[in-house]
């Protein structure tokens, strides 16, 4: 694959070479790009000589011999885009859609998968105007690797490293989307939700993320883009996975309903909130106030409006009972007009809500229910997908045999 870096001026720049030759030596064609500062921390002429192709400095609007300019060029040629090592004026640059040099220039006129690698020192990546350009990107499909924690060039440790070259890499060869979900996207939800009452106080559940995060891992793994919007949880994001992170029902309903119709997948595994309290209090609640009970009000269920927003998609909900697990499960089919509910019995204490294992049964329209018997999450999850992938081939396969 024909991979553009573009190296920015931080002290991880050298690992820009790094890069360069890993990514040779797995069979890729790779050019670089640097920004200015980037030239102080390395020299174009490494570059040059690992990648044994010229290297983009300024070349600010140059006509090529083809009549095209230089940045929609060399745009045209790149399959992916891989900044490396980002610093937080680079992801600014980005965030805000500048074209004020030849890297942020080429970015503009490229379609195709951006991988950003960010690494700086914590407190500027922890800054809330660095935050907030990252998760711009993020939120406009980008895929933020990292930083991750590890000793700083400035001294001490904290969060700010570049991530490990093996797991870019990884990311950027998934990018491309080989695998037999290659060119789908799937999207997961999972973790649960919070619904404040008062600035300190929320109503929730015991859902950990765990199985959602195996799916969407699962996803990407099978060369899927893999979107996972998560509910308040502590779990690290898996390779190649988009992850938006959202609070409550309602926040995850607009996450969800913003990227639906670009799914040909999306597995609801969150366990969505189903009330929240009618009005937030914007100050703690004095015991007093509470005693007489709250108001509550029913969230949307957003599986259910999917059927309306996501038509095309097909659709999978879970379903954690405590009891009667078939008629709830057949129930949720129908009512959520979804194609499978993946049902598990979470009065169980070994598996479900929390562990590391999970035993579920799969309810689909048109045959018996499936028992995928009790396995790690990750395990299911890839056996989840052995039933989940070929079924979302086949719907699309059936929908343009409807469309043509
Ligand atoms: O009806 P119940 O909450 O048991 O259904 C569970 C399924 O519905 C899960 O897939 C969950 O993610 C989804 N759900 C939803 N919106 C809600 C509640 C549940 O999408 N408000």
């Amino acid at each position: 694959m024909r991979v553009l870096l573009g190296v920015c001026g931080g002290i991880a720049a050298y690992k820009a070479a790094e890069l360069v030759r890993a990514l040779r030596g797995a069979g890729h064609e790779v050019r670089c790009a640097l920004t200015r500062s980037a030239e102080s921390f390395v020299t174009p002429l490494t570059l040059e000589v690992l990648s044994t192709e010229r290297v983009y400095r300024q070349e600010y609007l140059q006509p090529t011999e083809t009549g095209e300019e230089l940045h929609v060029e060399l745009a045209a040629w790149a399959e992916a885009i891989c900044v490396v090592p980002a610093t937080a004026h680079t992801i600014g640059r980005l965030a805000h859609g500048l074209a004020d040099d030849f890297l942020t220039t080429t970015v503009l006129a490229f379609d195709g998968p951006i991988i950003v690698a960010p690494a700086m020192h914590s407190i500027m990546w922890m800054q809330p105007a660095v935050q907030s350009n990252a998760e711009l990107l993020r939120k406009r499909g980008v895929a933020i690797v990292g930083p991750v924690i590890g000793e700083l060039a400035s001294g001490g440790s904290g969060v700010g490293r570049l991530v490990d070259l093996t797991v870019l890499l990884d990311v950027i060869e998934r990018s491309q989307g080989s695998g037999e979900l290659a060119g789908l996207t799937v999207l997961v939800t999972a973790g649960p939700t919070h619904e404040a009452i008062d600035p300190v106080r929320f109503l929730s559940n015991r859902s950990s993320g765990k199985m959602g995060f195996a799916l969407a891992a699962e996803a990407a793994r099978r060369g899927a883009r893999s979107v996972l919007v998560a509910g308040p949880v502590e779990l690290p994001t898996p390779a190649g996975v988009e992850r938006i992170d959202v609070v409550s029902a309602a926040e995850m309903h607009e996450a969800v309903e913003r990227r639906a119709a670009r799914a040909d997948l999306i597995i609801m595994v969150a366990a969505v909130g189903d009330f929240r309290v009618s009005s937030t209090a914007h100050r703690k609640l004095e015991k007093s106030e509470l005693s007489g009970g709250l108001s509550l009000q029913q969230t949307p269920d957003i599986l259910k409006g999917l059927a309306e927003s996501a038509p095309g998609a097909l659709r999978v909900g879970f379903a954690a009972e405590t009891e009667n697990l078939e008629a709830g499960a057949c129930r949720k089919l129908e009512q959520k007009d979804a194609a499978f509910i993946i049902a598990n019995d979470v009065s169980r204490s070994d598996i479900g809500f929390g562990q590391n294992e999970n035993e579920v049964l799969v309810f689909s329209r048109d045959a018996e229910p499936q028992l995928i018997p009790k396995a790690s999450k990750d395990a299911i999850a890839r056996s989840l997908f052995d039933i989940l992938g070929p079924a979302v081939l086949a719907h699309g396969a059936a929908l343009s045999r409807v469309a043509s």
